[in-house]
């Protein structure tokens, strides 16, 4: 696997790839790779003849106050996972390479009204980031599919809708959330957590569990939302929002809705978690 940094190489190496008709599949990360992260390279690995993954923390989406400086980066621990998958070549640009003229020069892509919503409205600026981010990637990188996880399911209904007004020639690829045995979603955040944090962290899952239960049972969502956000207060966690959505539009469900995705953010600490579930009523 090459490590490449400057755009110079990474166009000669693609160059090459597509004159030998190889196809390209993409993971864009922002590195500090688990389990989560290797299963989207597995899957791109079934898709593509090269596989090309990024790892970039991306400063456009970090908002004042969280966590820029303090991301983990795990560059070479990176890159012997990535060898032993078998990925073709990692991507490691420079805050200075994909912003030459700094953040508030940037031209940008913002996809209105969904990323407004939940995740958007509490960290302003950040969806407007990582489109802008995963659009300058796709026009470095042009791969055929792009994948990512349905871990962060309001950030992938963003890509989806860029690409499709944007008429960008990728394919694009969700998969599964990866999960501790305990429930807890795989994140790069979850090494934050302290020790008893880290005991009380599963109760998001379960809280989303228990909402898809009571949804088969015909309880209202509107009250549900509240119980569940007072529940996840009642176990530690700060709530920011639990919300029960149409799966496609993201808009709140009404009653007729039958393809639900549950979406939930909550902080324990400093720590803030997302997590969401699909429900499909019977
Ligand atoms: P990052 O948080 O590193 O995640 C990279 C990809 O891994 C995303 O598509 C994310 O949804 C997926 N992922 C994270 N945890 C997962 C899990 N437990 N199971 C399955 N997939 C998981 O998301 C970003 O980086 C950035 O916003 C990015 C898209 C790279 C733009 O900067």
């Amino acid at each position: 696997m090459q490590t490449i940094s400057d755009i110079h190489r990474l166009h000669q190496c693609l160059k090459q790839w597509r004159q030998d008709g190889d196809s390209i599949a993409f993971v864009p990360t922002m590195g500090n790779l688990h389990d989560g992260h290797l299963l989207l390279v597995k899957e791109a690995k079934q898709r593509a003849d090269r596989v090309v993954v990024s790892i970039f923390v991306n400063p456009m989406q970090f908002g004042a106050g969280e966590d820029l400086d303090n991301y983990p980066r795990t560059l070479e621990q990176d890159q012997q996972s990535l060898v032993d998958l078998g990925a073709d070549l990692l991507f490691t640009p420079t805050p200075q390479l994909l912003y030459p003229q700094g953040l508030e020069n940037q031209t940008y892509v913002e996809v209105p009204g969904i990323s407004m919503l939940y995740c958007g409205e509490s960290r302003p600026g950040h969806f407007r980031g990582v489109a802008t981010v995963v659009c300058k990637l796709f026009n470095l990188v042009q791969p055929d599919v792009a994948i990512f996880g349905n871990k962060d399911y309001q950030q992938l209904a963003i890509i989806r809708a860029m690409v499709r007004d944007l008429n960008m020639p990728v394919d694009v690829l969700g998969i599964d959330t990866v999960r501790n045995p305990d429930g807890l979603a795989l994140s790069s955040r979850n090494g934050y957590l302290n020790a008893s944090e880290r005991l009380l962290a599963p109760k998001l899952k379960q809280t989303l569990d228990w909402i898809a239960e009571q949804l088969q049972q015909g309880a209202d969502a509107r009250a549900l939302e509240q119980q569940a956000g007072g529940r996840l207060n009642d176990h530690g966690f700060s709530t920011d929002y639990v919300h029960i959505c149409h799966a496609d539009t993201l808009e709140k469900a009404d009653a007729a809705d039958r393809q639900l995705v549950v979406l939930a953010a909550a902080k324990l600490g400093n720590t803030r978690l997302i997590d969401n579930l699909r429900v499909d009523l019977t």
